[in-house]
């Protein structure tokens, strides 16, 4: 039976949970997924491709068919290397829907074999973007429940250096010895 890869590229700065709700989505229904990092020098990113990649290995550990890859240059040439069939884009909204059609069909023009497949995520996800994520750890919103923990403290790292640090410090402390303070 034929298999099917995909390709999941963008951004990633930082993986949001509607990131990893569409990759749960996409683990389902390909075969194999990849999540590809585009390397944008252009771009002056918040988090390192390292960063980035290191997060969304542990964000999907528990998929067993997914991995996480980094790429550059045409992201349709990058997709016939890595022998992918089809790439999985997001949409959450109909304002999303213009720029991600327009690039959809450039693709296909670029590369006829390679088909794009569009899935929603959860709908409580609909509003969710790196780029508010971004905004609102700059200027010291609670992004709890927009991204997974792990991510969350890597924001709270890169807002406030101190507070990791701090968080090192209190954990090398044995319980016991740590006074209270009155
Ligand atoms: O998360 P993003 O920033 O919306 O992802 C955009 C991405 C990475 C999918 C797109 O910019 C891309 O594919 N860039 C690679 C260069 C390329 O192939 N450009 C032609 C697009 S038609």
């Amino acid at each position: 039976m034929k298999r099917v890869k995909a390709i999941y590229p963008g951004s990633f700065d930082p993986p949001t949970n509607g990131h990893l709700d569409l990759i749960e989505r996409g683990s389902k229904l390909f075969d194999e997924l990849v999540v590809a990092i585009l390397r944008n020098p252009e771009k002056d990113p918040l988090f390192s491709i390292s960063d980035r990649r290191k997060m969304l290995e542990q964000m999907t550990q528990d998929f067993d068919n997914v991995a996480v890859d980094t790429f550059d240059g045409l992201m349709v040439e990058y997709a016939v290397r890595s022998e992918a069939t089809a790439v999985l884009r997001g949409i959450r909204a109909i304002s999303d829907y213009e720029y991600e059609l327009q690039m959809a069909l450039m693709n296909r023009k670029l590369q006829p074999g390679l088909e794009t497949v569009f899935m929603m995520p959860a709908e409580k996800y609909s509003y969710l973007s790196s780029r508010l994520v971004r905004e609102i750890a700059q200027l010291g919103g609670s992004i709890d429940c927009l991204v997974p923990e792990l991510v969350a403290q890597k924001l709270r790292e890169k807002m406030d250096p101190a507070h990791k640090f701090a968080a090192a410090e209190e954990s090398e402390i044995p319980k016991k010895s740590r006074k209270r303070k009155r």
